[in-house]
């Protein structure tokens, strides 16, 4: 069944859809899945169609949450939260809504997203349009169920200074507390001026623990304990990783994303290459791959990473897996496989699984080290 619906998104869904405009394919997507979404039953018949099933070997507790895949749906498709219902119904683990800023703003100039065919790769620099955290609550609020956990990407207004960015952030956590199952630091955006210099030094040390001492004091006002991560760029030198490594291990967030979209163009041959934005898909796997292993050395496997990039198949998802990742997340590999991946990817994690003798993925995490 699988196959067939794999089948039908690449010989006729994908063409129609990668005949028009890119943004005006994803909104298409977007409008179709939050329709789709309200509309009573639609999410149990995609559920039968594109749903992943119970397997023991996959299930992972993560951050007080429980994850029935461990595949999730990165940020950047879903900015407002619009379509948590539809998305929510084809087999995703988890899902990441947003980047999110205090108020809501337009983004870039259009066209702003590009297709790169021939190397299975998309680049982007959308520059964080959404609506704003008000609308953001307002969506999550309204939904009637949560079949999955919902993590919420929180970023800064471009005309907030980054002497200012703790303020927009810290807002973004107040306002969408209560809606949030786990926050997500988006310091690694190339589309925002100026907002990886916050992946660095003093800006980083006192972002992130003005962030976590907000959680503990939300959290103890709630009576809950939910998570915050930090999400961090590829392009960084090995001696930049260490010392964010260092800064993001001693400011008690509690794992890291790894990694958002590139601004090298290693890989990629289409003409779009040229334009500028942040590349993603198959030529970001090996590069964030790696940042995943030197992650997991660095920080002796002690926090939890989450792998993000050029994921399309079991493998990949695998290769990050081993390399130390106990999530993983994907994007660019969804718009080109649509959404069957999920089903391939979980079946094909537990063949992989099954083929090196672990009864369940957390042994696999890290693997590649020992
Ligand atoms: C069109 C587009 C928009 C994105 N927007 C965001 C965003 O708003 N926030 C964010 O943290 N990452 C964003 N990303 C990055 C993805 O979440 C992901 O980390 C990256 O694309 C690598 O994964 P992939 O190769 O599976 O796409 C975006 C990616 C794309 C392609």
């Amino acid at each position: 069944m699988n196959g067939v619906n794999t089948l039908l998104y690449r010989y006729i869904a994908k063409p129609l859809l990668f005949k028009m405009d890119p943004e005006r394919a994803h909104h298409l997507v977007i409008g179709g899945m939050s329709k789709a979404g309200r509309i009573p039953g639609v999410p149990a018949l995609l559920r039968g169609i594109y749903g992943v099933g119970e397997n023991p070997a996959l299930k992972t507790e993560l951050f007080g949450l429980s994850f029935h895949t461990p595949i999730g749906l990165a940020a950047g498709l879903d900015k407002n939260a619009e379509a948590v219902s539809g998305l929510s119904s084809v087999g995703f683990g988890f899902m990441e809504v947003g980047t999110v800023t205090p108020k809501g703003q337009p983004g870039n100039e259009k066209p702003r997203m590009f297709r790169l065919p021939p190397d299975e790769a998309l680049i982007n620099r959308m520059g964080f349009n959404n609506k704003g955290a008000d609308s953001m609550l307002h969506s999550l609020e309204a939904l009637r169920k949560r079949p999955i956990p919902v993590w919420v990407n929180i970023g800064k207004n471009k005309v907030t200074p980054n002497e200012q960015a703790q303020d927009d952030y810290l807002s973004c956590l107040r306002t969408l507390y209560p809606v949030a199952d786990l926050f997500v630091i988006n310091i690694s955006s190339p589309n925002t001026p100026d907002l990886r210099n916050l992946q660095h030094g003093d800006e980083l040390k006192s972002l992130l623990q003005a962030a976590v001492s907000d959680m503990k004091r939300l959290n103890a006002e709630h009576g809950r304990n939910k998570a915050v991560l930090v999400k961090i760029a590829p392009d960084v030198s090995d001696a930049e990783l260490e010392q964010m490594t260092n800064t993001i291990m001693a400011s008690g967030v509690s794992g890291i994303i790894a990694t958002n979209t590139t601004l090298s163009r290693m890989g990629a041959e289409h003409s779009n290459r040229l334009e500028a934005g942040g590349l993603s898909g198959r030529p970001l796997e090996e590069r964030s791959t790696q940042v995943v292993s030197q992650l997991y050395r660095l920080t002796n496997g002690s926090i939890p990473i989450i792998g993000s990039g050029g994921v399309f198949s079991a493998e990949d998802a695998y290769r990050k897996i081993r390399a130390g990742a106990s999530l993983v997340e994907i994007y660019t590999g969804f718009i080109y496989r649509g959404p069957g991946v999920n089903r391939d990817l979980a079946a094909g994690l537990a063949r992989l699984l099954a083929r090196d003798g672990f009864r369940h993925i957390s042994e696999a995490v890290g693997a590649d080290h020992r």
